[in-house]
């Protein structure tokens, strides 16, 4: 074995301990080819090719700021929640400093997982494999039968490896693996114009209620993601149903809800959102629709804000965390392969609400987007069936269509940033555009980019 492992101090932003490897191991495709954003096509392989996954892995997520938790999950020290940044295994706790901070969840030692619940408090994290343990500030704290050891073993290169950024915007944490990230707050953008229509109600911020509900799906995690970003134009015909069931009684919402008009935002990061403006029938619920204040919104947040992305809408930040503002539904698109997603859904609610109204937003956002939700089974039904059928060989070679509202992106002097028409594909390009990017990109823990990084 030709490999050197290098165990590095608790101070490196890096991950650190990692292997010299043989550089074909991580082989990298030009996906120029696969993604016409000007002509509005795009290769179905960048869904179902194993290499272009572990590509993704690399060069998307690693780089990338990455949804972890809410704020709201993290009291006292020692509260924890274990989650994954692509497919990497992380713990988020809050450490005796009271900071945020969040750690790759396997031990040093063979690698097994250092915490197996999904969330709690606790002192330590302990490895049930041979017992090695962790303090809350990741560091060693103790190996048993330490003196089967040499002299030269140091608990402090071997403690666990850290997230070397983690921050938080209203409430939302993220991290990323890229030791000199943009910080969060830039790479959003324009796009905190329109998450604050759901996070910054009031001063007091937003909660969770209840728990985390995870769910797998057969399909790409970009099949969601994308159509969160951009996707109005599947809602009158998917969830036809749906809408009947929810419009007030007597009214069928069909016309009205198909000649919606609306904006679209995009921009070069990827983020996306859509929103029709003024809708006259409205599909959130009752009980929290007549305890807001709009006077005082529109004071806070402005009209524009209040007419469109607070009053419905859909949205992703780049790469994989979604959430619908009216819902109060926040998730993420965890990928599990090319073929499997899984998603992890809470619901979130202003602070301020009193206890009835938390309990309509929830029931309402379970009712709707739950796993069982009428319009997620739309939603999850489509993204299997696209999945299902696309390995075959000549239907992966025929590209699909992302010609809706081409040339239409424009600066429109009323929302933020660049924004389309409510039926558009305009942040279905962007957000591939932007993956085009990631993927033709080396990222921070390349071989070519290490030698500028150190
Ligand atoms: S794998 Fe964790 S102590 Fe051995
Ligand atoms: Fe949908």
């Amino acid at each position: 074995m030709t490999s050197t492992i290098e165990p590095q101090g608790a101070a490196t932003p890096a991950p650190r301990g990692t292997l010299r490897r043989p550089a074909d191991l991580a082989r990298n495709i030009d996906v120029s080819g696969l993604v016409d954003t000007e002509g509005g096509l795009l290769d179905r392989v960048i869904f179902t090719d194993q290499q272009l996954y572990r590509q993704e892995l690399r060069r998307v997520f690693a780089p990338s700021w990455l949804f972890l938790a809410h704020t709201d999950q993290f009291h006292k020290p020692g509260d924890f929640f274990t989650t994954y940044m692509g497919e990497d295994p992380v713990i988020v706790t809050l450490d005796r400093d009271r900071r945020i901070r969040a750690y790759l969840n396997s031990c040093r030692h063979r690698g097994a997982r250092v915490c197996r619940a999904e969330s709690g408090t606790t002192r330590n994290f302990t490895c049930t494999y041979h017992g090695w343990s962790f303090n809350l500030d990741g560091s060693l704290a103790s190996v048993p039968n330490k003196d089967g050891y040499t002299e030269d073993f140091s608990a402090d290169q071997w403690g666990l490896v850290e997230v070397p950024h983690v921050e938080s915007y209203h409430g939302l944490i993220f991290g990323t693996w890229n030791p000199q990230p943009v910080p969060l707050r830039e790479s959003l953008g324009d796009m905190a114009w329109y998450m604050d229509a759901m996070l910054d109600h009031d001063e007091q911020g937003t909660v969770v209620v209840g728990g985390v509900h995870k769910w797998v799906l057969e399909g790409n995690w970009k099949l969601a993601a994308e159509q969160f970003a951009t996707d109005w134009y599947h809602v009158n015909m998917s969830h036809a149903s749906a809408l009947m069931v929810l419009a007030p009684s007597g009214k069928k919402p069909k016309d009205e809800v198909v000649h919606r008009t609306g904006r679209q935002y995009s921009d070069g990061n990827g983020n996306g959102a859509g929103f029709p403006v003024h809708p006259k029938n409205r599909f959130d619920a009752r009980t929290v629709h007549e305890w807001m204040d709009y006077d005082a919104l529109r004071a806070r947040l402005g009209e524009a804000r209040v007419e469109g992305p607070l009053t419905n809408g859909h949205a992703t930040v780049f790469p994989n965390f979604s959430y619908l503002p009216v819902n109060g539904s926040i998730r993420v698109w965890h990928p599990k392969g090319p073929d499997r997603m899984e998603v992890w859904a809470w619901t979130i609610v202003d602070k301020s609400m009193p206890p009835e109204v938390r309990e309509a937003q929830r029931l309402y956002n379970l009712r709707t987007f739950g796993p069982s939700g009428i319009f997620e089974q739309d939603d999850g039904e489509n993204w299997s069936e696209v999945q299902a059928i696309s390995h075959g060989f000549i239907t992966n070679g025929v590209a699909l269509n992302y010609q809706m509202g081409l040339g239409s992106e424009r600066e429109d002097g009323r929302y933020p940033g660049t924004t389309s028409e409510l039926y558009s594909d305009a942040a279905g390009r962007a957000f591939y555009g932007r993956w085009r990017e990631l993927m033709n990109t080396p990222a921070w823990h390349e071989p070519a980019m290490r030698s500028t990084n150190e």
